[in-house]
């Protein structure tokens, strides 16, 4: 199954720890550059961030904090892109990668896989395991489709 968008069929990336490709979620009627966004995804109790980076850039990563899983929080004003930041133990994360740039966190987060519709609505349509690029898991799913 996949989602209908201009040019074809996206196919839904990624998949859950228990194998299960997730359902894709509308999340926004639109976000704006600059603007970030805390939703649930994939399932109801998963906190989940999204970020319209200033040059129109859209990321979404899992708000798990990697370290002991406190909520992350986008800080627009820190670097030069911002950054994701948990209060909890200053763990900080890059926020075009994901990676951690900071403080006791053990991996990166999660990415959510993000796409937006000609009408600029704003869906999660996967997310990645921890570590793995969405690329990987992209491919990986391909594969297995
Ligand atoms: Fe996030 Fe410790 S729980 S840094």
């Amino acid at each position: 199954g996949g989602l209908a968008v201009a040019g074809g069929i996206l196919h839904r990336h990624g998949e859950t720890e228990d194998g299960k490709a997730p359902a894709p979620k509308q999340i926004a009627a639109q976000l704006l550059p600059g603007e970030s966004l805390a939703f649930r995804y994939p399932g109801d109790e998963d906190r989940a961030v999204a970020v319209r980076m200033d040059d129109g850039t859209l990321v979404g990563y899992s708000a798990v904090c990697t370290h002991l899983a406190c909520a992350v929080l986008w800080r627009k004003d820190r670097g030069t892109e911002g950054e994701l930041y948990c209060p909890c133990h200053e763990g900080v994360f890059d926020a075009r990668t994901g990676e951690v740039t900071a403080g006791p966190p053990p991996r990166g987060l999660p990415k959510v896989v993000l796409t937006e519709l000609d009408d600029g609505s704003v869906w999660a349509v996967g997310t990645t395991r921890s570590g793995e690029s969405v690329e990987a898991g992209l491919c990986r799913q391909l594969r297995e489709d």
